[in-house]
């Protein structure tokens, strides 16, 4: 009897494993990060559908292969606790209109009170424009400052919800006038600023630094200030980065995650998709504007599938095409997380290969 009800009840249970699962998964999915933008009681509809579901319940899936850099989230944890290693770093550090902080490593080769000012990096980390705390990047900060010899700044900014990418934009900048206006008294080169992001990050380096080439009133600088901030910049280096916010939307359509990510609410709904979009604004840009965009360097890893390599491949083609000088970097085999954690520690399989490049865009724009 016993046997029997086994034989019964394994392909129900079969079953509702592989329909329930998926369903609950997904549903909670979005609950928790919001259901699909249609009227009344269709959004439910469009929720449940199929191919939806599957997408759904393939990228939560894909989030458990986070669970393999807890050993890296330990030792970056521990190494920003630990009040010894404050000889690298100064923690904290409040800047611009809205309270945000931000952290400085030193260079170790470096010393603070050298005469000649040293060159500094601005780091902005991603997180989908959503996500994303500057303690995170600690390890990264410190090895990028060892690697290229540079001050190394890492700020925060008003993730949503806190912001929208407008006040991100602002934050970056009042990040840069920081370093214009207290760089002084840590030693920083005030005229040697190199932006360098990451996915979201590498977005909003390349949207601010256009902003501040095309005077955008919204940024609430004045002119003069936007100007010299323009001139300070030596170049960007976007990591995996996201250049055209509509080509990101339908990818992010494609995989059926664009109502549960965060992009379309941070840029305040699809009809600001172009004017927030790097691709978009340098087609605006006149001949004058032009030559003052700083030079850039891109790096992409092929088997990126969070933001597809054509995201690079054709940001660098439209920069290209408007004489604005610029190098591509395309690593195989390489996706969109190692970009960042594999810079983290010189043991990591990426780590020599993206420094490689990061060395050579960096001491180019250093000229
Ligand atoms: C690092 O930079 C400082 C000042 O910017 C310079 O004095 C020093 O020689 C550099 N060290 C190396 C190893 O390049
Ligand atoms: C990135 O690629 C590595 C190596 O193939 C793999 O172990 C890891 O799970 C991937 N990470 C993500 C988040 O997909």
């Amino acid at each position: 009897m016993i046997v029997l009800k086994c034989y019964l009840s394994l392909p129900l249970v079969a079953g509702a494993l592989l329909v329930g699962l998926p369903y609950s998964i997904s549903l909670v999915a979005q609950w928790l990060y919001g259901w699909p933008s249609k009227p009344g009681y269709q959004k439910y509809l469009e929720a449940v559908k199929p191919r939806r579901i599957y997408c759904l319940t393939r990228a939560v899936l894909e989030m458990l292969k986070y669970l393999q850099y807890g050993k890296l989230y330990f030792q970056w944890k521990l190494w920003y606790s630990n009040d010894k290693n404050n000889k690298h770093y100064v923690k904290g550090i409040t800047f611009g209109r809205r309270g945000n902080k931000l952290d400085l490593y030193y260079s170790p080769s470096t010393s603070h009170s050298d005469a000649a000012p040293v060159p500094v990096v601005v780091f902005v980390y991603g997180g989908a424009w959503g996500s994303g705390d500057r303690s995170i990047y600690c390890l990264l900060a410190l090895q990028m400052a060892k690697e290229l010899n540079a001050s190394v700044i890492c700020p925060d900014y008003s993730i949503f919800p806190k912001g929208n990418v407008l006040n991100m934009i602002q934050d970056i900048s009042d990040s840069l006038l920081w370093v214009r206006e207290k760089g002084h008294a840590f030693n920083l080169d005030q005229d040697n600023i190199i932006l360098i992001g990451h996915s979201a990050g590498a977005h909003l380096c390349s949207i601010t630094t256009l902003f501040l080439v095309n005077n955008v009133e919204e940024l609430v600088i004045e002119t003069n200030k936007q100007r010299d901030l323009v001139s300070a910049i030596k170049g960007i280096i976007g990591l995996s980065g996201v250049y055209s916010i509509m080509d990101h939307y339908k990818h992010e359509k494609m995989r059926a995650v664009e109502y549960v990510s965060t992009m379309h609410k941070a840029m305040d709904g699809v009809e600001n998709f172009d004017y927030y979009s790097p691709t978009s604004l340098l087609k605006k840009l006149n001949k004058d504007q032009l030559k003052r965009v700083p030079p850039v360097g891109l790096l992409h890893g092929t088997n990126d599938i969070i933001v597809p390599v054509e995201s690079s491949v054709m940001f660098s083609e439209l920069l290209t095409s408007l004489s604005v000088s610029m190098s591509l970097y395309l690593i195989p085999k390489m996706n969109h997380t190692e970009m960042v954690t594999d810079l983290m520690a010189p043991d990591r399989h990426f780590y020599h290969s993206v420094y490689g490049c990061i060395k050579q865009e960096y001491s180019k724009f250093q000229g």
